[in-house]
């Protein structure tokens, strides 16, 4: 890996792979990736560098997960000393202190009671975890009738068999066969008609929330163990919540004693302008699903936070008895623990929720302004993340997206997200309004070339 270079300086040669065929990619187009690589071989603040010196101004903090900006001097520091330190400390029946602490920092950030902490790797094992969670709570509470889950249609949970079950995108699920958890869907809160060029929570939509009492009436909320959503859909192209509906929501979740679950893998640490985006809707879940943001993307972590009730319910029995069967044996590892301080420190220090929160307006503005470009269908902006609506190529759905991809990364030196035919974009929280004008000017130069 080279060092970063500042833009204006000449790069040193970096290697490149000779051979790109080994590896297979995930969530991937391998065969087109390998016909014209995006490579990427250093990072610093708001860029990417690449092979052949390029500075890319990073629209997508990395995936979701970069909040602090890239190579931050007391993150690399904190996993430098701690590599140093400690490498590994088993997390089954022995600790370590950052382990403590971590929780302690996040626990305190979360709302309500939400005062415990599970950690795992990712956010695909935090949402099978939090399931798992709420079926042995259940059992452990005499209602072990409680098994089916209840999702959203466009919603994404990761790729375990759990977060597939309850996630509503047909191509994360179809070809893996039946072995997933029973779960209903509610209808996805998005629809063009009602809410196209909204920026921040739609006002039309609340009334979706009601669905669930149809899944109720189907099913019987005795055998319903938790409902689970995104606040802002983040993967399926940025699709905030309307306004009241995670309140509905809420509201309809006590009536049948069912858990709520927010999945804030890509919400929590700041997106929205709050440490969990449960906050800016004043709605406190049974649990909390996050990941990426927690080490802002320096080192694997997720994991769930947990109501007070909902832990003190495993607390039983013999004192030497493991109260769940789970975890994993890098849960808790002492370099994510310790990017995890940094982390949290510089977001405190910096005070980057609340920088997210101000800049919301003029991201919003500036994405707007792209309204009327060649092809652009919807617009969409919430916090400081936003999504573009391409109109697919004719038969060729998914492929003006992938286009548009090629274009701002070959040619304009910005790295965006795509969702089939949507451009979305959420930098890095310490993103400047000047760079917010930048990202938006570069995407609007790929979207014209691609008329
Ligand atoms: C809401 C949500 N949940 C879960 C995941 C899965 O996280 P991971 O890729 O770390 O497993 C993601 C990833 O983007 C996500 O956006």
């Amino acid at each position: 890996m080279s060092q970063f270079i500042a833009p204006g300086v000449a790069p040193e040669p970096v290697a490149s792979p000779n051979d790109l065929d080994a590896y297979w990619m995930p969530f991937t187009a391998n065969r087109a990736f390998k016909k014209a690589p995006r490579l990427l071989v250093g990072a610093k603040d708001m860029h990417y560098q690449t092979g052949d010196g390029r500075q890319i101004i990073d629209g997508a903090a990395g995936l979701w997960c970069v909040n602090a900006g890239h190579g931050r001097a007391p993150i690399v520091e904190a996993i430098r000393a701690q590599a140093g330190e400690m490498d590994f400390a088993p997390p089954f029946q022995f600790g370590s202190p950052k382990a403590f602490q971590l929780a302690s920092r996040i626990a305190a950030l979360a709302p309500g009671d939400l005062d415990h902490v599970f950690f795992v790797n990712s956010g695909s094992e935090a949402v099978d975890t939090a399931m798992k969670i709420a079926l042995a709570y259940h059992q452990a509470n005499g209602q072990g009738g409680r098994q089916r889950f209840v999702g959203r249609v466009r919603g994404y949970h990761g790729v375990g068999f759990g977060g597939i079950a309850v996630g509503g995108m047909a191509a994360n699920r179809k070809a893996f066969g039946i072995g997933t958890p029973a779960a209903d869907h509610l209808p996805t809160t998005y629809n063009r008609a009602e809410q196209a060029y909204a920026r921040g929570e739609p006002a039309w939509g609340a009334h979706l929330a009601d669905e669930l009492e149809n899944i109720v009436a189907l099913h019987d909320a005795s055998t319903i163990a938790a409902v689970i959503v995104e606040p802002m859909a983040g993967s399926t192209g940025v699709l905030a919540a309307p306004q009241g509906y995670l309140q509905r929501l809420r509201a309809l979740c006590d009536k049948h004693g069912l858990l709520l679950i927010f999945d804030e893998v890509i919400t929590g640490f700041g997106r929205l302008g709050h440490a969990f985006a449960a906050q800016r809707y004043g709605v406190v879940p049974e649990m909390i699903c996050f990941a990426k943001g927690v080490t802002s993307g320096a080192v694997p972590m997720g994991g769930v936070i947990v109501r007070q009730p909902i832990h003190d319910c495993f607390m039983k029995g013999p004192e030497h008895m493991v109260e769940l069967f789970h975890g994993y044996t890098y849960s808790a590892h002492p370099l994510a623990c310790a990017a995890g301080l940094a982390a949290l420190a510089l977001y405190e220090d910096e005070d980057l929720f609340a920088r997210a929160l101000k800049l919301e307006a003029s991201f919003a503005d500036a994405l707007h302004g792209l309204k009327g470009l060649p092809n652009v269908v919807d617009i969409r902006t919430i916090g400081l993340a936003g999504a573009i609506d391409l109109a697919p190529r004719p038969d060729a759905p998914g492929l003006r997206g992938y286009q548009a991809m090629e274009e701002t990364f070959h040619r304009r030196d910005v790295l965006v997200r795509i969702a089939g035919d949507s451009i979305v974009l959420c930098p890095p929280l310490i993103v400047s309004e000047n760079q917010i004008g930048e990202i938006a000017d570069k995407v609007g130069a790929a979207i014209k070339a691609l008329a």
